[in-house]
């Protein structure tokens, strides 16, 4: 398919005639963070001194011409997954504007051009929004981390922004290439190229069965009709694939949705990752001052304490 807009703009931004702060409240917005959290970033980029202009400028440019599109050769995902992992490593230092807030500034001056490559592709603007929303959920969870603006998961943000990863009803759908090195996956995901469908679970509300089920039979609708492809089977590497959710907590929705893959490979030490997503801090923690309100945070605790918690990788077949 011939690009219907031009690569996402390669000189994006003149240092000299730098945008003041409603100007990039307005740039922010389609990110859709918070209000009080756009506006304190808008403040500091309209602020910001020559040195982080050019900062963003040169983060910008390094995102020019990523975008994967409809019809390109399923390789290309693998290949700009790279590139963004490469462009994160680069950006991972907080400066003089806060944690993650260059990377950030420079996505958003990406987005317009997205956006409407989105709309030209025929995504819908229910599935434009919510996938918005969960950038926006990215600048917020910083907030609940480390008490101010900043978006120390750009990376995510990126992702969410240049490769085929949409938000389709509770779930987030990746079209991507299999990962080889996983042991256990069937032939047909284990093939070189072989497309997958990777699953990710963003942190908006409960994960009940039967709206997984939607999300599930949205994502199989989703990515033939735009993209052209029809993988076989939904992949996930997760935290929440661990075994001990399905005989601890029994009959509740992460023991559902533990129970609904098949899991391959080793089990890959995560304890960081699940303190992460169920208490919202990073290391260095002490395990014996976080606060427990639930089940699950009984669980993690006590898995901490142990052995730690493992991540799993787990498939399932799509037309199941
Ligand atoms: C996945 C998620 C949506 C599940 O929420 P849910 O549907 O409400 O979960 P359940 O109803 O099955 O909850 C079972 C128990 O675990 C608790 N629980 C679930 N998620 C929790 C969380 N993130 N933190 C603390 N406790 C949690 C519930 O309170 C309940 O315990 P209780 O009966 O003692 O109150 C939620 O855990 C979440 O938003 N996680 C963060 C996102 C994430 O981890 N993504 C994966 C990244 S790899």
């Amino acid at each position: 398919m011939t690009p219907v807009h031009p690569d996402p703009n390669p000189d994006p931004i003149d240092v000299s005639s730098w945008p003041d702060a409603a100007t990039w409240s307005a740039i922010l917005a389609p990110l859709h963070a918070p209000d009080h959290l756009t506006a304190d970033l808008a403040r500091r980029l309209g602020a910001a001194g020559l040195a982080e202009r050019e900062r963003v400028a040169t983060a910008a440019s390094g995102l020019a011409g990523l975008l994967v599109r409809p019809g390109e050769p399923l390789a290309r995902t693998g290949e700009v997954a790279a590139t963004l992992a490469a462009w994160r490593a680069r950006w991972a230092h907080p400066d003089q504007l806060g944690h993650g807030v260059t990377p950030l500034a420079a996505l958003a001056l990406q987005l317009p051009a997205v956006l409407g490559e989105w709309r030209a592709w025929g995504i819908e603007a229910e599935i434009i929004d919510a996938t918005c929303d969960d950038l926006g959920r990215q600048v917020h969870l910083h907030e609940r981390v480390y008490g101010e603006a900043g978006c120390e998961n750009f990376h995510w943000v990126a992702n969410g922004i240049f490769l085929p990863m949409f938000v389709l009803g509770r779930l987030q759908w990746a079209l991507e290439q299999s990962d080889a090195t996983v042991a256990g996956y069937p032939p047909e995901v284990r093939q070189p190229g072989g497309a997958v469908l990777a699953c990710h679970i963003p942190e908006s509300g409960p994960l009940e069965v039967a709206a997984v089920d939607q999300s599930v039979a949205l994502a199989a609708e989703f990515f033939p009709r735009v993209f052209g492809a029809s993988p076989c089977y939904a992949t996930c590497f997760s935290w929440l694939l661990n075994p001990l959710l399905i005989s601890r907590l029994p009959g509740t929705n992460l023991a559902e949705f533990a129970r609904r893959w098949t899991l391959c490979g080793d089990p890959v030490e995560a304890t960081h990752d699940a303190v992460y997503f169920a208490f919202r801090v990073r290391p260095p923690y002490d395990v014996e001052t976080l606060e427990s309100r639930s089940r699950l945070h009984d669980l993690v605790m006590e898995c901490a304490r142990s052995d730690g918690w493992a991540a799993r990788n787990g498939y399932f077949l799509l037309s199941d």
